[in-house]
């Protein structure tokens, strides 16, 4: 959540310049994955809730039911719903027997004298542990409700928007089949930012997930013809034009030499080489004559169509944050933390002393390393790795699960409530989690000697939303770990 109060300045200043911005969000916002670790779900579901009163604050006009939203439950998200300021879509998951849906299917919106209605659809591929039994709940095909939906809207807005959880895949299929919604908004299978496809009379677009980034779609919308215009003319047009400069180019380097029906004589290869050039500039003019005259109509009528632009803008440390949403998240990673701590303190009191704290398997610990590798350790403690917890303590957060796992030692695969509890010597961003798991190299050191970090180890915690500027070499030399 940590990019949100910069997205919400962004709005904000957004919505400054034009009185017509509708924020919409086609779902997986609350949780990564479709199933979190019970021992987790009191931190996540803070967090999740921190999210909502972020978007409250931000006024999200709707919100899609995404398969990850899920993931504390169908009845937590039910909860949360009367928390949410905005209404949470889906037309496809419903209850059991009655097909009688637990969200609204869509919402109708007015922006500037438009009217827009806007579904919601539930990705139904994947595990079906995602809904218990008692939830008596099913998420249904799209096809048994998005043409009733369809039907329903058709008459009575000015463009229909699909906010839709299903795969990439199946989307364009939607699109193909309905033409009568003029956008969609994925939350899909596919990673990173989409930039706005047209698929008959469809854009489909998406913005990569967990807030990274924004999209904005600037849409010039034409209620009469609800037909967004060509852009594909033109780019043909220009190829052309391309390729009709290069044959120009030929044909006059032949000719430099003379008339060559004369030159080329007793060349008839050639000859015929220059003939069918030229057979080709002719077919290439006539082309580019029908293409110019599309283009000139498409300008003509253009006034009828709809046009779009488009930009994905990176929530980048150095943008302004909104005071506001930065006091709701502040608010909410403490109390995450706070919930943190008295696990930690319940574990410890149940389980472990203070020489039993919890050391993954196959690690050594930092000490053990520096008792042999001098140099390097001096190396490394002059990092800011070598400070990455405290960091966290500084920040009154060393208790937060969602921080962990990046600011110390060995604890991406084990379970976050173990982490908690993780032996002093694997706090801060160790040896061990460049050169992996060093027991029994330090056992043996000649026989099994650790390897070099590669570029994917580091990005596991140098992510996008956490370190925007990344530049593999450049970090390694800084690090000067070895004889760099
Ligand atoms: C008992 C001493 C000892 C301990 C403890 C030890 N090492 Fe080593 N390490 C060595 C020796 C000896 C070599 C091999 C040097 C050689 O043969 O050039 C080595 C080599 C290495 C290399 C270089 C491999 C290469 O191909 O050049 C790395 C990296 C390394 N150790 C990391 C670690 C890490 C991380 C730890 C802690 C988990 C650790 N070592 C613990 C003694 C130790
Ligand atoms: C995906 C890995 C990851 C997670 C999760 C993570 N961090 Fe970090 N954090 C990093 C990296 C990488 C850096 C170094 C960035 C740089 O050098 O620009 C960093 C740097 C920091 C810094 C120092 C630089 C700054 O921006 O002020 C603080 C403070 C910090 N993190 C706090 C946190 C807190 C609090 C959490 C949990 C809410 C957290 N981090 C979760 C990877 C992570
Ligand atoms: C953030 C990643 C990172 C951390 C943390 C790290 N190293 Fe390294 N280390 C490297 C890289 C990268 C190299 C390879 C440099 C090269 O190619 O010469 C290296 C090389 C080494 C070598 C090989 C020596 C040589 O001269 O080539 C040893 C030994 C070593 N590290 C030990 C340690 C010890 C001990 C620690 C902890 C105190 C540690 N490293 C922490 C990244 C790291
Ligand atoms: C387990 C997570 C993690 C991994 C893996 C990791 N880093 Fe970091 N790195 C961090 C964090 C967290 C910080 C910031 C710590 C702080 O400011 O407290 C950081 C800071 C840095 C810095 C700034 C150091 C300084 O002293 O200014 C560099 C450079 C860096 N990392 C490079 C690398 C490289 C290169 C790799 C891979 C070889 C790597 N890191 C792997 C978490 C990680």
């Amino acid at each position: 959540m940590g990019g949100l109060p910069k997205k919400a300045q962004h709005l904000i200043s957004l919505r400054k310049k034009k009185n017509t911005v509708l924020a919409l969000d086609s779902g997986a916002l609350l949780f990564k994955d479709e199933k979190i670790p019970t021992d987790q779900t009191q931190q996540l579901t803070t967090t999740a809730q921190g999210i909502v009163t972020a978007y409250n604050r931000m006024s999200f006009a709707a919100v899609g039911v995404a398969r990850q939203d899920l993931a504390a439950g169908l009845k937590y998200l039910l909860t949360l719903q009367q928390k949410s300021d905005f209404p949470w879509l889906s037309a496809n998951l419903v209850r059991r027997n009655q097909s009688k849906p637990y969200f609204k299917p869509h919402t109708l919106l007015t922006i500037n004298g438009m009217n827009l209605g806007v579904i919601g659809l539930t990705g139904n591929q994947g595990s079906d542990t995602l809904l218990t039994e008692k939830d008596n709940a099913v998420i249904l095909p799209w096809e048994d409700v998005l043409p009733g939906q369809i039907d329903l809207l058709k008459g009575r807005t000015d463009m229909l928007i699909l906010l839709s959880n299903l795969p990439a895949a199946t989307n364009r299929i939607i699109a193909e089949k309905h033409p009568e919604i003029h956008l969609i908004l994925q939350s899909g299978s596919v990673s990173g930012n989409l930039a706005p496809e047209r698929i008959n009379n469809t854009l489909l677009t998406q913005v990569e997930q967990q807030g990274k980034s924004v999209g904005i779609l600037d849409v010039r919308w034409n209620t009469r013809s609800k037909q967004w215009e060509d852009h594909g003319s033109k780019n043909l047009l220009l190829e052309k034009k391309n390729e009709l400069d290069r044959l120009g180019w030929l044909i006059n380097r032949y000719r430099k030499q003379g008339d060559p029906k004369l030159v080329f004589k007793d060349q008839p290869e050639t000859l015929t080489a220059y003939d069918s050039m030229l057979t080709q500039r002719e077919k290439l003019d006539q082309e580019i004559s029908r293409l110019m005259a599309e283009e000139n109509a498409r300008i003509a009528s253009r006034a009828q169509l709809s046009s779009f632009n488009y930009r994905f803008e990176a929530m980048r440390k150095d943008l302004p944050d909104n005071p506001e949403v930065r006091a709701i998240v502040d608010a909410t990673t403490n109390e995450v933390n706070r919930l943190g701590k008295m696990a930690a303190k319940a574990r410890s009191a149940a389980s472990l002393t203070n020489d039993q704290m919890f050391f993954p398997e196959n690690y050594a610990g930092n000490s053990v390393c520096q008792s042999c590798h001098t140099p390097q350790s001096e190396k490394w403690s002059n990092t800011k790795h070598a400070s990455a917890y405290t960091t966290l303590e500084n920040k009154g957060q060393q208790f937060n699960t969602q921080c962990l796992p990046c600011h110390v030692t060995g604890a991406f695969e084990q379970p976050a409530g173990l982490v908690l509890n993780l032996a002093a010597d694997l706090r801060q961003v160790g040896c061990e989690i460049c050169h992996g798991p060093g027991k029994q190299h330090a056992a043996q050191p000649q026989d099994l000697r650790p390897g070099k970090p590669t570029k994917e180890i580091c990005l596991r915690c140098h992510t996008g939303d956490h370190d925007d500027n990344f530049i593999f070499p450049e970090a390694l030399a800084r690090l000067r770990c070895g004889s760099l």
